[in-house]
């Protein structure tokens, strides 16, 4: 079978899904977009496919089974509430939402629903390096992972689009889901530090140090450096009992040669990550296809979005801010359990 998808949203990671969806992966076809900028959306079209005026005529055709959001975050939730209501499978790219509000709003109409409908754009979760890291800690070989250190450099970011707070309201988000996943735990606190700034990042507050309490008592920290220049650089080390567990930038080709040892540094996000959007849409395809979702859940978009409200508030007043996450529906799977 076939799923007929509409896209919303046919911006840079639009027009790339769209890409994905077309040429890449099969049992899938992109029969509809739409985008508030319309020529966009003529010219993002892949043959054959509706160009509709609004996400609601597009989620209300009868020709889409199921869609994909790739709007900004602000516009997410009215997008997903209308898929919800329809009763339509729905992948949303992060952030699910960008308030607590509006996340709690999506997460009661989705169990009301009664059944997943909704799945997260974290794509770090269907990588096979983080998988393969998280198979070791879930084998339990090194004991209880005490430390997890997490390292999110972006090359550059758009000058004048992107802000102060997007460190931490943009892109801390896949790191507080990765960490949530890779150690099972939830997130309980928020502290930021702000170094010395780089002259590479102009106005911005950059880099950004941030210190993640967790249920179990593991610490997360994350260093967020958006302009570092070199490339795209995601690293990760989770320190256990019994010992150490890494995942290192992507590994590549190694040159040696008379500069010495060199490895190539992924240049952004869609190539260091290709495989793992491939798989994040394959297992989406196979879940909407059967009416539901799989992997990050609505809970899961939820829980980043408190994480990263917390993370403003820390900046600002210095201090370690908790998160308070309502309690978790059955829909979502089993609460994390508190440390003895
Ligand atoms: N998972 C990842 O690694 C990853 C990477 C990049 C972007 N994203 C997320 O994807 C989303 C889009 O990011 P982008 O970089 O493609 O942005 P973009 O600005 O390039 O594209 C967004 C598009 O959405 C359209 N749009 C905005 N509001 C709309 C609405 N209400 N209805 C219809 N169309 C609307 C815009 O006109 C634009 O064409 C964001 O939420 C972003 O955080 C995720």
């Amino acid at each position: 079978m076939t799923l007929r998808v509409g896209v919303i949203g046919t911006g840079m990671i639009g027009q790339d899904h769209i890409r994905r969806l077309t040429q890449v992966l099969s049992g899938v076809r992109v029969v509809a977009v739409t985008d508030i900028d319309q020529g966009r959306a003529l010219t993002a079209a892949p043959e054959g496919a509706e160009v509709f005026d609004t996400p609601q005529a597009l989620i209300r055709s009868e020709s889409v089974q199921a869609v994909v959001i790739c709007s900004w975050g602000p516009a997410h939730e009215e997008q997903l509430l209308e898929c919800i209501s329809a009763g339509k499978p729905v992948f949303c790219e992060k952030p699910l939402v960008t308030s607590e509000a509006a996340a709690i709003r999506v997460m009661d109409a989705e169990v009301a629903f009664g059944r997943r409908l909704v799945q997260v754009g974290f794509m770090r979760r269907f990588d096979g390096d983080y998988r393969r890291l998280k198979a070791v800690i879930d084998g339990g070989t090194l004991g209880a992972p005490l430390l997890y250190h997490s390292v999110h450099r972006n090359a550059s970011v758009p000058e004048g689009l992107y802000t102060s707070d997007m460190p931490l309201n943009d892109t801390l988000v896949h790191d507080a889901d990765i960490s949530r996943w890779l150690l099972d735990d939830e997130i309980t606190g928020v502290e930021v530090r702000v170094p010395r700034r780089s002259l590479r990042g102009k106005d911005l507050r950059d880099p950004t140090l941030v210190l993640l309490h967790t249920v179990s008592g593991a610490l997360v920290d994350v260093e967020i450096s958006v302009n570092i220049g070199y490339g795209y650089d995601i690293r990760g080390e989770v320190s256990c009992e019994e010992g150490v567990a890494s995942l290192p930038n992507r590994p590549a080709t190694v040159i040696s040669d008379h500069h010495g040892i060199r490895q190539a540094i992924p240049e952004d996000w869609r190539e260091r990550f290709i495989d793992a959007y491939d798989q994040e849409f394959r297992e989406w395809i196979a879940a909407a296809g059967q009416g539901t979702a799989t992997g990050p859940s609505t809970w899961d978009g939820y829980a980043a979005t408190l994480v990263a409200d917390a993370a403003l508030r820390a900046v600002e007043s210095g201090h370690l801010e908790p998160v308070r996450m309502r309690g978790k529906p059955a829909l979502y799977g089993v609460p994390v359990a508190v440390a003895a």
